[in-house]
């Protein structure tokens, strides 16, 4: 969407994955603080972001009402502390008669909602999309967006339309982003199927549009270091916005690790904003890796991805991924320049984890 925002993939954070309906004005703003003490803020992830259960009704003049027991100061208030910190504000509704926790939707609802939003000065909207009366997403989507144009404000439109009528072909007019599958949940089986479900998606990003294979997981417990290294840096690959769904009040040193890799956000967010895509999906289940890769403004990013069940030594040659080397290669987790080379390169990776290297032709 030409509005002016994204052009490199959205950053911040999203209630949702950790604390679901669980949510209110302290938790929001301790998150802010600690967003901004733990250093995050500084390394791009400036959207904090509410998702559903934050509404509860609506006024007689047909205008949303927050939820008063969870948020006693009101939205305004709460988006006001969260620009005082430096960061930008977000909130959910759905493309439907209520969101997908019941709470009333915007469908029909759009211009009082957008004004609304755009009153309370929020920065971002996520919208759902259940109990939408079988409409088709095609029509109900763009008079959100409209009505958030019409505002004036600038409000980065994030389409959660669960990837049901091939959004990518049409989404990147209305939304800045869109989901292309259903929700993810925190483990390995569901990380690897929506891997799997955005091959060949890449070409339909670019700067303002992107494709959302759904919020991260990192830091949530549910998968091994090595899982999270790999979901983080293939996310990050994919140009999806980057929204960590922890809470970050708890995170383990492991988990900062990897949310603050500069190296591999500096992936999703190079100014070229291409999106990587998949070179290779090689072998049985049990002995199977993947090989992905994505042009950056100065380099070749690679990942090697082991799929299988053991550690194992995976390579790739120059000539599959459209290098003429001499090339350098620098390990982007370990923090390494690991030298020179002309043809090939390989390297041990863990069960369900990553290399991930820059290649930069000398
Ligand atoms: C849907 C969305 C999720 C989340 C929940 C909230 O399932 O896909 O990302 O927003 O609704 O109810």
């Amino acid at each position: 969407l030409d509005n002016g925002l994204a052009k490199t993939p959205a950053m911040g954070w999203n209630s949702w994955n950790h604390f679901a309906c669980n949510i209110n004005e302290d938790l929001i703003k301790a998150t802010a603080d600690q967003i901004v003490n733990s250093g995050l803020a500084a390394l791009g992830y400036n959207y904090i972001n509410l998702d559903d259960c934050w509404q509860i009704s609506r006024d007689a003049d047909g205008y949303i009402v927050e939820d008063k027991e969870k948020f006693p100061s009101g939205i305004k208030a709460l988006a006001d502390y969260v620009h005082s910190k430096g960061l930008k504000f977000g909130l959910y509704s759905d493309a439907g008669e209520f969101t997908c926790q019941k709470r009333p939707g915007s469908l029909g609802y759009e211009v009082k909602d957008a004004q609304r939003y755009a009153e309370w000065e929020v920065d971002y909207l996520k919208y759902d999309n259940c109990f939408n009366k079988n409409i088709n997403p095609k029509i109900r989507y763009p008079p959100m967006r409209d009505a958030l144009n019409a505002t004036g404000r600038p409000i980065y439109f994030s389409m959660c339309e669960w990837g049901q009528y091939n959004p990518a072909t049409w989404a990147p007019e209305v939304g800045n982003s869109w989901r292309t599958t259903g929700d993810i949940k925190d483990r390995y089986s569901s990380f690897l199927s929506i891997l799997e479900k955005q091959v060949g998606l890449e070409k339909y990003a670019h700067p303002g549009a992107w494709n959302d294979p759904d919020m991260l997981e990192v830091g949530n417990g549910g998968m091994t270091t090595h899982e999270y290294e790999a979901h983080f840096a293939l996310w990050a690959l994919l140009k999806a916005p980057l929204l960590i769904g922890c809470d970050v009040s708890k995170m383990s040193e492991d988990t900062i690790r990897i949310l603050t890799n500069k190296e591999i956000i500096a992936i999703n967010q190079d100014p070229l904003g291409i999106q990587g895509h998949r070179v290779k999906k090689s072998g049985f289940w049990f002995w199977s890796w993947q090989l992905w890769m994505g042009q950056l403004e100065d380099g070749v990013a690679i990942i090697l991805f082991n799929t299988s069940a053991w550690e194992r030594n995976l390579s790739f040659t120059f000539k599959e991924v459209g290098i003429v080397g001499p090339a350098t290669i620098r390990d982007l987790y370990q923090h390494e320049d690991l030298g020179v080379f002309s043809n090939s390169f390989s390297a041990i990776v863990p069960k369900h984890g990553v290399v991930v290297v820059k290649v930069v032709p000398v």
